[in-house]
């Protein structure tokens, strides 16, 4: 080893000590991005970068020489390139969380519209149905939708075999548990009637019911049957209730729905377990007000007249099989299909559309 080479030694050796110093104060003063490259170039470059000239001079030592320097050499290199790293992600994290700070709010986004749900038609009108008669003094009541041959037809007047029956297509169960049936036979509800017997073997009159529910009947299915469809049913009981208080009560809830300037007209009708019998229509609410709309109306067929429920005295053989003695009390009954009301009040033309679960339809209630 020369002394020459001893002391080019040392001045390498200075070298490497002051640009460690120079180097480690700039980058601590670089204030921005630019300068911070600015910095990367000087001392880390591949072309001129200080450090790595440093490093090429290192290659005309002789051997040991070049050793002892690249041990100090290399190590700054490493040193330089993480604390260049280090600052450049600080000031990135502080760049972010700046302009969050600084940006102000837009509150002139547009917000996202939740997406609401709508009630079901049939839901919305057996609202209305609901509250005209809770009005007039009636409570609601729910019953099974699966019920017994006895409550759906026999205590209804509809024994077995009665032509009656065919009024209601039935969907039976095949319940043959003897333990649990007794052998009765059992159906899926063909109305709300058998509610009426219900109510009245547990609640002695005066009696103002409705019960809203879901039926089922065994359809061929069209633009107007349905196998399962809505009833409200009405049930009155009390002494001296009379066909005059049903007419009143129902032509109370017809304007309620319809309108104040509907009309009713009853006409006779047959159900096993009223007497007498009767169906209620309103004056056809499309046409009644204009004569020349007649001739072509759909709502009513040409009639002037909807049909809307069927209604009645309930029948003495009905009340005295609940054990309320028809001398002394009197009722008044009456069914409508909830659906029928709905397809009048909003123009839909086939039922079928309430249960297909599209949403095209669904939405525009
Ligand atoms: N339950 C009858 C039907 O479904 C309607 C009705 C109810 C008629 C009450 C009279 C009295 O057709």
């Amino acid at each position: 080893m020369t002394t020459e080479g001893t002391s080019a030694n040392e001045a390498l050796r200075a070298r490497v000590a002051a640009l460690r110093r120079d180097a480690t104060k700039e980058l601590a003063s670089a204030g921005g991005t630019d300068q911070l490259e600015g910095w990367r170039v000087k001392y880390l470059g591949r072309r001129q970068g200080t450090l790595t000239a440093l490093m090429k001079e290192l290659g005309t030592l002789a051997p040991a020489e070049r050793r002892a320097l690249g041990a100090e050499a290399n190590p700054l290199r490493l040193e330089l390139e993480a604390a260049f790293d280090a600052r450049k992600q600080a000031m990135e994290t502080r760049a972010q969380a700046g302009a969050a700070a600084t940006k102000p709010l837009d509150v002139t986004l547009p917000g996202r519209a939740p997406t609401l749900g709508k009630l079901h038609p049939t839901t919305l009108v057996l609202r209305e149905i609901t509250s005209a008669f809770a009005s007039l003094g009636f409570q609601v009541m729910e019953g099974p939708e699966v019920e017994w041959d006895s409550y759906n037809f026999e205590a209804l007047n509809i024994p077995q075999d009665h032509p009656a029956r065919d009024m209601w297509d039935t969907i039976w169960i095949d319940y043959t548990d003897p333990d649990k049936s007794g052998g009765r036979p059992m159906l899926l509800r063909t109305h709300t009637s058998p509610m009426q017997i219900r109510i009245m073997e547990r609640t002695r009159p005066p009696i103002r019911a409705i019960v809203p529910g879901r039926v089922y009947r065994y359809e061929a299915m069209d633009a107007t049957h349905e196998s399962s469809f809505f009833q409200v049913e009405g049930l009155a009981v009390d002494e001296q209730l009379t066909f005059a208080h049903l007419k009143g009560c129902l032509f109370e809830f017809a304007k309620r729905l319809f309108g104040p300037q509907r009309q009713v007209r009853f006409r006779c009708d047959y159900f096993p377990f009223v007497e007498p019998g009767v169906d209620l229509s309103i004056d056809c609410f499309a046409c009644a007000q204009d004569a020349a709309k007649r001739p072509g109306c759909r709502v009513c067929k040409q009639t002037g007249w909807i049909e809307i429920m069927g209604a009645g005295m309930v029948h003495p053989q009905v009340l005295r099989r609940v054990n309320i003695d028809p001398e002394r009390y009197a009722g008044f009954a009456f069914g409508l299909g909830v659906e029928r009301i709905a397809m009048l009040k909003y123009g839909i033309e086939d039922i079928r559309l309430f249960y297909a679960n599209d949403l095209r339809f669904l939405r525009q209630f």
